[in-house]
């Protein structure tokens, strides 16, 4: 198999309509990552990839541009683990560097190079990744658990009277983000702001530009705040830290840990909820105390990882791969949901897992997700306050009628409609206040621009406890 370069014209006149369902295939009938196959069962399609060309797949991406996408779970690790000939520096692409990616190619959010740790290899990487790890290390297990309760508790207030509610949008898209601006130091009100503008933003809306503005300058009030006043949260620490950022590098590292913090855990609340509330062996395990939260998270990470691709690595000379020969500044896309599932390693997938934490759905190498365990438990905490509050949840439409949303890294749930009895209100003032009041050592926030569409922090004034009984064992905060 020769590079997926030499064989594939870019898109032009007689190539036929990007999406068009009577040409699933490109030139010379190479599968698109994206489009009405990709889009309607992505697993389905890796495995046809797999059966027609093993643990790695020429493939074509958007503008109909070559990429190899990684199939096999040995083969995903050896590219993540060897930087020395899979980069992570965009600018070896030769796509991009002979100009077949136009600026509003829909992957430039992610292939756009930048001098941040995740385009950086070896020593650079080191360097940079260090300050994030370093300042993300820095905040006690319980103190974070005692944000996420804190926060889940507010969030189930404001839809409980109700008797229903769809948790993606009124639960799992909401949490990731407030815990978030809380340990970066942020005024509490400032998370439901945020999570609406990184939405925005990343929805490729009309006003996502002006949502990406709201962010940065946010995000650069608060760098200029925290110099001026440190305090104890990862902005500060990113200044302080000996690998001596500047303003701008700390400001643009606290957005590639807010991106990098968000969408993934959304989507392993969402996920991990939709598997308790449909699968029947879940619902009693758990019950009965067998089967851990934990363990129904883990299964999720393996079955539906938050992202189920990986953009990108960058071949840094001539290789051959999995008996495919890859050229310098060829794209490699990790295929970290194929890779979880490949029969070389799960040649039974419906085999208990327990324990196994050997899945892809972080990555692994040296750029790896530095914030799984608060990943983890963002969603382990959440989930569980959500269940103790409301413990006859159920799903309010048949299995069937659940819609996913396509987009070539990741597939998110676009709703998970619920009802339960309508439950009391519990008081924030129910679970123990952060230990520091982020807020409260800010000085007087000067006006910043408002994202479109930004809803007011909404005021709670809820009164009464929760008095629900709790179907899972307490959990506990893992390394
Ligand atoms: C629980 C859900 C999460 C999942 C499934 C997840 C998954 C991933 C994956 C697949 C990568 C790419 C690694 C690579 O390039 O090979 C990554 C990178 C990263 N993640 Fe996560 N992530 C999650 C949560 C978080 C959280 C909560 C944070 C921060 C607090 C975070 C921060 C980052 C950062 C900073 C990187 C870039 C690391 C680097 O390039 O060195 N992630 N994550």
């Amino acid at each position: 198999m020769n590079s997926p370069n030499e064989p594939t014209p870019g898109p032009g006149p007689a190539a036929p309509p990007p999406g068009c369902p009577a040409h699933a295939a490109g030139a010379d009938g190479l599968r698109r990552l994206y489009g009405p196959e990709a889009d309607a069962d992505p697993m389905a399609l890796y495995e046809k990839l797999r059966a027609e060309h093993g643990a790695v797949a020429p493939v074509l991406v958007h503008g109909d541009l070559p990429a190899w996408l990684v199939l096999g779970h040995r083969e995903n690790l050896e590219v993540a683990r060897t930087s020395t000939l899979f980069s992570r520096d965009s600018r070896r692409w030769r796509d991009m560097a002979e100009g077949n990616v136009p600026p509003d190619h829909p992957l430039t959010p992610m292939t756009a190079w930048q001098p941040l740790c995740v385009f950086a290899d070896g020593p650079e990487h080191e360097r940079l990744r260090r300050a994030v790890t370093d300042s993300l290390s820095r905040f006690e297990a319980r103190g974070i658990r005692r944000y996420v309760t804190r926060f889940s508790h507010q969030l189930v207030d404001d839809f409980a009277a109700a008797g229903r509610a769809d948790l993606v949008d009124q639960f799992a898209a909401q949490l990731p983000l407030r815990v978030v601006t809380q340990l970066f130091g942020m005024p509490e009100d400032y998370g439901p702001r945020l999570v609406d503008a990184a939405r925005d933003m990343l929805g490729g809306t009309e006003t996502a530009v002006a949502s990406n503005d709201y962010l940065t300058e946010t995000l650069q009030q608060l760098v200029e705040r925290k110099r001026a006043t440190p305090g104890h949260d990862v902005a500060s620490k990113l200044i302080e830290h000996p690998a001596r950022l500047s303003d701008d590098e700390v400001r643009e590292h606290l957005r590639v840990v807010l991106v990098s913090a968000n969408e993934p855990t959304v989507n392993l609340i969402a996920g991990t909820l939709r598997l308790v509330l449909t699968d029947r062996r879940f619902r009693a395990n758990l019950a009965g105390g067998h089967m851990t939260l934990p363990d129904a998270l883990e299964q999720v990470l393996w079955d539906d990882p938050p992202m189920t691709t990986n953009l990108g690595r960058w071949a840094t000379g001539d290789i051959e791969l999995a008996g495919k020969r890859i050229k310098e500044g060829d794209l490699l896309i990790l295929g970290l949901a194929a890779g979880n599932a490949d029969p070389a390693i799960r040649p039974d997938t419906s085999a208990s897992l327990h324990g196994n934490r050997s899945h892809l759905a972080f990555s692994g190498g040296p750029h790896e997700c530095p914030g799984q365990d608060l990943g983890r438990a963002i969603a382990d905490t959440g989930i569980d306050v959500l269940l103790s509050r409301l413990p006859d949840l159920r799903l309010a439409v048949p299995e069937e009628e659940l819609t996913w949303n396509a987009s070539l890294m990741s597939r998110p749930l676009a709703a998970l409609p619920v009802r339960f009895t309508p439950g009391r209100l519990r008081s924030a003032k129910g679970s123990p206040a952060p230990e520091q009041a982020a807020g409260a050592e800010l000085p007087p926030q000067r006006s910043v621009p408002s994202p479109p569409a930004l809803a007011d922090a909404p005021s709670r004034t809820a009164p009464g406890a929760s008095t629900s009984r709790r179907p899972f064992r307490r959990l506990r905060w893992r390394r």
